[in-house]
């Protein structure tokens, strides 16, 4: 069992705690840092017939009184009529300010019940029990939540902390090779911001023997940094290494690509871009592709990069005529560049280049 403690610049402080079993001890978990209340369980349709009896369960003999909200599958439900249907289950389930969401699933559904804990009642408290991988190494932690809009992916959200992560690690053994394979394109872009170790994982290890160690050291990465910056004013941009592009192949896709996959095109496209413009070196460029590729993950990009740019203006991360790319310089480390939109197309074009 891996425990790490976040503390952020307000002082809110909460475990995120990572071993096999943690679902089915879920209840006497948060009964340490939270007295017997309501709690409106959240999880789709595919988590449901996994883990809900368990977590459910567990929480009842805590002395929770649990509420269950079961919504369909897929990113379809980062929705605005989704995010009100969970509203209004809150208000049906009498949920007061001493209550509590739980989030079971992956990132949709840690992003969904996030943001619909972040603004019932003005903000009520919340737990991340990941069960996909990519939710585990970087969605459930740090306290960004949102729905999509018609224009745009995670267009609507807001910055709200939980109260505490738990990884059951039990959960990647349901997993498909391609839900593993989108969790493994946010460890190995972990790895190339600052965590050499972590990329030697995927570039000539056994992830499948390692899943404990490598959410821990993701979870111990992205901790340092959201502590420092947790709202994305500075250093948390970083975090964003290869999304610009990854956000808008999801959107030409309409969501066909999904965003681990998504994120390693994106990881991609930076890395070739950061190398024809002389940030980085060949090899290491190269051993960055190599990796994505033996972790099953695209590297290619079916679109233009006229396409993306476009996409990309409208993108949360732009701000006001300019928006912030990161760049790797090395396995381990990555710089931010702000650029004017207007050169994005040209940064997308060079990233294209070369591709096989
Ligand atoms: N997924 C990037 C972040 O949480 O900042």
């Amino acid at each position: 069992m891996n425990e790490h403690i976040l503390t952020t610049p307000a002082g809110e402080t909460y475990p995120i705690l990572t071993g096999a079993g943690l679902l089915q001890s879920i209840g006497t978990r948060l009964a340490e840092i939270a007295k017997p209340c309501r709690v409106m369980l959240v999880t789709d349709e595919n988590v449901a017939p996994l883990y809900l009896d368990t977590v459910r369960d567990s929480l009842a003999s805590a002395g929770f009184s649990v509420h269950p909200h079961v919504v369909p599958a897929g990113e379809n439900s980062k929705s605005i009529p989704v995010l009100g249907e969970l509203l209004e289950a809150m208000c049906e389930a009498h949920l007061t300010r001493s209550d509590l969401a739980a989030a079971l699933g992956g990132g949709v559904i840690g992003d969904l019940t996030g943001f619909a804990a972040g603004c019932y009642l003005r903000g009520i408290r919340f737990v991340q029990l990941p069960t996909t991988l990519l939710a585990a190494v970087d969605a459930s932690v740090g306290g960004k939540t949102a729905v999509n809009l018609v224009h745009g992916k995670n267009l609507a959200g807001l910055f709200h902390q939980p109260i505490g992560v738990y990884c059951d690690t039990g959960t990647l053994n349901t997993l498909t090779p391609h839900t593993l394979a989108d969790g493994a394109a946010e460890a190995i872009k972990t790895g190339i911001l600052g965590d050499g170790a972590l990329f030697a994982i995927y570039e000539s290890g056994d992830p499948a023997q390692s899943y404990e160690e490598i959410i821990a050291r993701a979870v111990a990465y992205k901790a340092k940094i959201v502590a420092e910056d947790p709202t994305e004013k500075g250093v948390r941009k970083l975090l964003n290494l290869g999304h610009t592009a990854a956000h808008a192949i999801e959107i030409l896709s309409d969501f066909s690509v999904s965003h681990g996959h998504a994120v390693a095109i994106g990881t991609a496209i930076v890395t070739r871009a950061a190398q024809k413009r002389g940030m980085l070196g060949s090899d290491a460029a190269a051993r960055i592709i190599y990796t994505l590729r033996r972790a099953q993950l695209p590297t290619e990009c079916p679109y233009t990069a006229a396409q993306m740019a476009q996409i990309a203006a409208l993108d949360k991360k732009a701000a006001g005529t300019g928006i912030t790319v990161i760049l790797p310089v090395r396995i381990g480390e990555c710089v931010m560049q702000k650029m004017p939109l207007a050169d994005l197309e040209a940064l997308f074009s060079d990233g294209l280049e070369g591709q096989s």
